[in-house]
């Protein structure tokens, strides 16, 4: 599924993508996922579906995402320092939404630092709401993690009505 908005296109991920999402992954989070965990979700796990965020020759973004049993969990969502505040975040995120629905996923759940304003204020936007708080989760910090998820079905329902 490739999608394009004005500034970017976002494509499935594949094996030559990897050093561009690991680059990523390594200035935005604090326990980033190493490029062989990458290179699985990418390769060979039938339950990732993990994407990127293309502007001319750039890699700005990437979104990862595990379907099992009806449900959506995404692992993450990330855009590169320099490309932010563009609305990329937001369009990632509603591709992975869509996707998931497509998928015939219920329900999308993720986990948040408490501290990630920038997050958190994202996925609220995007009609996520908070439900429940894992006290110590981060390993690297013992920061709490909210808990958030979005009924897919809603969606789904305002689709068939439009
Ligand atoms: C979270 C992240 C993906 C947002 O990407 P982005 O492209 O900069 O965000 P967008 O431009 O799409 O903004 C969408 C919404 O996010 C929120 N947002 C974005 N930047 C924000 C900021 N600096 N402060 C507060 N809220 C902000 C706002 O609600 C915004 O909507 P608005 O512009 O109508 O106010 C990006 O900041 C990022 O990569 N952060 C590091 C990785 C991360 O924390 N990922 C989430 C892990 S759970």
């Amino acid at each position: 599924m490739t999608e394009t908005n004005p500034q970017i296109t976002i494509r499935q991920a594949k094996i030559f993508d990897v050093p561009a999402i690991s680059r990523i992954e390594s200035y935005t989070s604090n326990t980033p996922w190493s490029a062989d965990a990458i290179t699985h979700d990418v390769m060979s796990n039938d339950k990732a579906y993990i994407v990127v965020a293309v502007c001319g020759d750039e890699t700005v973004g990437y979104a990862d995402m595990w379907v099992v049993a009806g449900e959506a969990q995404l692992n993450n969502i990330a855009i590169d320092e320099g490309w932010r505040g563009h609305h990329f975040g937001e369009a990632l995120l509603s591709h992975m939404i869509e996707r998931a629905i497509e998928l015939g996923c219920d329900v999308m759940e993720l986990e948040v630092r408490r501290s990630n304003e920038t997050a958190i204020s994202l996925y609220h936007k995007a009609g996520f709401q908070d439900i429940a708080v894992r006290r110590g989760y981060y390993r690297d910090n013992r920061e709490d993690a909210i808990l958030m998820n979005k009924d897919l079905n809603a969606i789904e329902a305002d689709y068939e009505t439009r």
